[in-house]
């Protein structure tokens, strides 16, 4: 439904302050996490990216006094890598190129956080030069999308990560949080979204563990939530976001039980005070259009009856903020903001809309 804007634009919460963590945002149109390509292949280190000054300039052109940026995907190892022109944040030449960034944006009084990345399965060993790790054994099934830089080969078969190697990536993250923090960045947000690791873990067609991280969609949620409370005792919880995507396919994710799997998901990283869950709307696919992917939803026994967010956003309680993006424009972002009152929404110049909980 497509709602005119008010005529006060201004008067409008889109731009009244919010308290987002431990920042105070002036207003509420925040830039999505987009994947540019555009740093460096590393001199130094094999398999790594590192910002350059485009990235600087590409950050610096979207910084807002009180805005909000959400960066790029930005892998927290060298095996979590995987795509070309991709900055990561675990080298000190990466950390160098991502301080220059974040200096401009505050010049500029904005915020900027630092979105981290695992591919897990949707990365190839041929590019990391690592084995490839995933909750279970089970391969992504399409041959590997031409920005990987490769002849397409099968993707790799994944290890299956153990309880070791759960504590490892762990801690990859943790260090890759510290780094972001280190290098200016107000916070972190974790990529929970569109069939990456953590994602990986939440869908029940690719999670077929039998342990404590699988089995049930409590279970599936494990690997996110533990990650997420070492995060908030490494760098703060005021300083930690998620991003989700319940209503996802995007990597081949197919999960089942997903109201209740998320629901309980969005309920346990608000009980832990986070700054911001960052959900997409399930109007949004990578390849659908808005309305195959409506029709898609309507075939599903569990999306049959509502295709909504509202579950989710009812289960996010303050402190806890949210965001959510996918397929707002000037057209649709009115209506929320005129007649849901407990939620406030807002539309981003880009991609992303951003609905807080309206806490000045
Ligand atoms: C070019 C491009 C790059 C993207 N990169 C990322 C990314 O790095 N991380 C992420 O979480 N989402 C990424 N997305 C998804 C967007 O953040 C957003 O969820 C999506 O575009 C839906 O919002 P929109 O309908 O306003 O475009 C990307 C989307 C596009 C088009």
């Amino acid at each position: 439904m497509n709602v005119s804007a008010p005529e006060d634009r201004a008067s409008t919460s889109l731009f009244a302050p919010l308290h987002l963590g431990s920042i105070l945002l002036s207003h509420r149109v925040v830039l999505a996490p987009l994947t540019r390509n555009r740093a460096r292949p590393s001199e130094t280190y094999i398999n790594t990216w590192v910002p350059t000054e485009l990235n600087v300039s590409y950050y610096s052109e979207r910084a807002t006094p009180g805005g909000l940026l959400i960066s790029e995907a930005t892998p927290v190892s060298r095996r979590a890598s995987g795509t070309l022109g991709i900055p990561g944040i675990f080298t000190p030449e990466q950390c160098e190129g991502w301080a220059k960034v974040t200096r401009v944006v505050h010049e500029k009084q904005g915020f900027i956080f630092c979105q981290l990345w695992h591919q897990g399965r949707t990365t190839h060993s041929r590019l990391t030069g690592l084995e490839t790790w995933s909750a279970s054994a089970i391969p992504i099934q399409e041959t590997p999308h031409l920005s990987k830089g490769l002849d397409p080969v099968p993707q790799d078969v994944p290890h299956a990560m153990s309880l070791s190697d759960i504590q490892e990536t762990h801690q990859e993250y943790v260090s890759a949080a510290q780094n972001a923090i280190a290098s200016g960045f107000d916070g972190v947000e974790v990529h929970g979204a569109n069939g990456y690791l953590p994602d990986q873990f939440h869908h029940s067609n690719v999670n077929v563990r039998t342990d404590e991280y699988g089995g049930t969609p409590e279970k599936r949620c494990r690997f996110t939530i533990e990650l997420v409370e070492k995060l908030c005792r490494a760098v703060g919880k005021d300083k930690v976001g998620v991003r989700l995507s319940p209503f996802g396919l995007f990597n081949e994710t197919r999960g089942e039980d997903r109201q209740r799997q998320w629901t309980y998901l969005c309920g346990k990283l608000s009980e832990l005070g986070i700054a911001y869950i960052h959900l997409i709307e399930p109007r949004f696919d990578e390849w659908r259009t808005e309305a195959q992917k409506l029709d898609w939803l309507l075939h599903r026994a569990d999306t049959r009856e509502e295709a909504s967010l509202r579950p989710y956003r009812a289960a996010i309680q303050p402190p806890t903020a949210c965001i959510v993006a996918g397929g707002y424009h000037p057209g649709n972002c009115w209506e929320g903001v005129e007649k849901v009152r407990l939620f406030r929404m807002f539309l981003s110049n880009l991609s992303s809309v951003y609905f807080g909980e309206g806490r000045p």
